[in-house]
């Protein structure tokens, strides 16, 4: 897929701008890693203090084999996106918030952060070095994978001792193989996410480590994703494994709250903003199963899934299970997906990249 550099013309309504990109299939990017030429490196010793960092050639890191993180799983992640905006500059969307995200989980797990200057600095650096790999308008956007690992040696159970920050980034599609049509998930009855008092609420390593072998059962039988319970009543929705989950029923939007075992989703909380803003009523409490099936209209939010309509439930192996006829599933999600898009999304909250150098 990858060639020579060319160029292609963004037209805006008001003027035409000459944007260079990578000679990629942009019409069919899917949400798959295709590496690009810079990542960014800074590494923090016992101090707690990370030293300035650089920008390196994307490629494999030299790690010790007794890294924290390879043994114990110290490690962070966090996902946000960058978009091209018609006239060819590059938009971040809330940058700060992955930073103070990214910051409360690396207390949870004993490990030092960059500030949040150093990480929004660090994901300019690295946006603007790939800026040939942001996607023309409407055609995706740059993922941004900011990372977080205790890269020191260690032998025994304790923090490591040395950290190193790392961001990398991909152009990306749609992240289910549905596009924008309704997924399928299935309720999880066996394997829980988390659990209170653990580590479900901060995007450690780990918790996605935990859904794999569910997520592969479902992908086998068919479905986009799995969607847990809490594993105390094993009947209160708690995420999906890529994402948040909300449910519609008689115009009043329900989430689960975010009490430690779910993550506190960037695209959840601005969803519930523009929610707020267009007039529903939206609660963040307890949402069982029951009104799961019950709803009107289920759907989605994450960084990669952004907003995405649920078409079905799967509850207890098909015994119990809900389809949503074409006309119910949508219709909300797509209102807000739409407001999120034109007006939150790439286009308010919005940090330019164009005065990181
Ligand atoms: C994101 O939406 O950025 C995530 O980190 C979820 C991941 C499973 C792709």
């Amino acid at each position: 897929v990858l060639g020579a550099s060319s160029t292609v013309r963004c037209e805006a309504s008001m003027y035409k701008q000459t944007v260079e990109t990578v000679d990629l299939d942009w019409d069919n990017l899917e949400f798959a890693l295709l590496p690009t030429d810079y990542m960014y490196m800074m590494k923090c010793c016992q101090n707690g203090t990370f030293s300035k960092g650089e920008l390196l050639r994307y490629g494999p890191l030299e790690l010790s084999p007794s890294s924290g993180v390879l043994h114990y799983g110290q490690g962070l992640f966090e996902g946000l996106k960058a978009y091209r905006k018609e006239d060819g500059s590059i938009l971040l969307f809330r940058p700060q918030e992955n930073a103070l995200r990214m910051r409360i989980g690396a207390d949870r797990m004993c490990m030092p952060s960059p500030t949040i200057d150093q990480f929004v600095d660090a994901i300019k650096l690295t946006v603007l070095a790939n800026k040939r790999w942001v996607p023309p308008t409407g055609k995706g956007s740059l993922y941004i994978r900011p990372l977080l690992i205790g890269s020191g040696a260690v032998l025994g159970v304790s923090p490591a001792p040395e950290y190193t920050f790392l961001v990398f980034v991909s152009p990306v599609g749609n992240y289910f193989k549905e596009g924008l049509a309704p997924i399928n998930l299935i309720v999880e009855n066996e394997y829980h996410r988390a659990s209170p008092g653990g580590t479900g609420g901060v995007k450690t390593i780990g918790n996605y480590a935990s859904v794999l072998r569910a997520l592969k059962k479902a992908k086998e039988n068919g479905y986009s994703d799995v969607l847990y319970l809490d594993c105390i009543h094993k009947k209160y929705l708690e995420e999906v494994s890529s994402c948040n989950i909300f449910v519609v029923k008689n115009k009043v939007i329900s989430t689960p709250e975010v009490n430690g075992t779910i993550l506190p989703g960037i695209t959840r909380k601005s969803i519930i903003d523009v929610a707020r803003g267009q007039g529903y009523q939206v609660e963040e409490c307890p949402v069982s199963v029951e009104e799961l099936l019950d709803a009107d209209e289920v759907f989605c939010t994450g960084t990669a899934v952004v907003v995405a309509p649920v078409g079905s439930i799967t509850y207890l192996e098909r015994r119990q299970g809900r389809v949503w006829e074409q006309r119910s599933w949508g219709r909300v999600s797509t209102t807000l997906f739409f407001t999120y898009e034109t007006t939150d999304g790439p286009f308010r909250g919005q940090d330019g990249v164009d005065n990181a150098v």
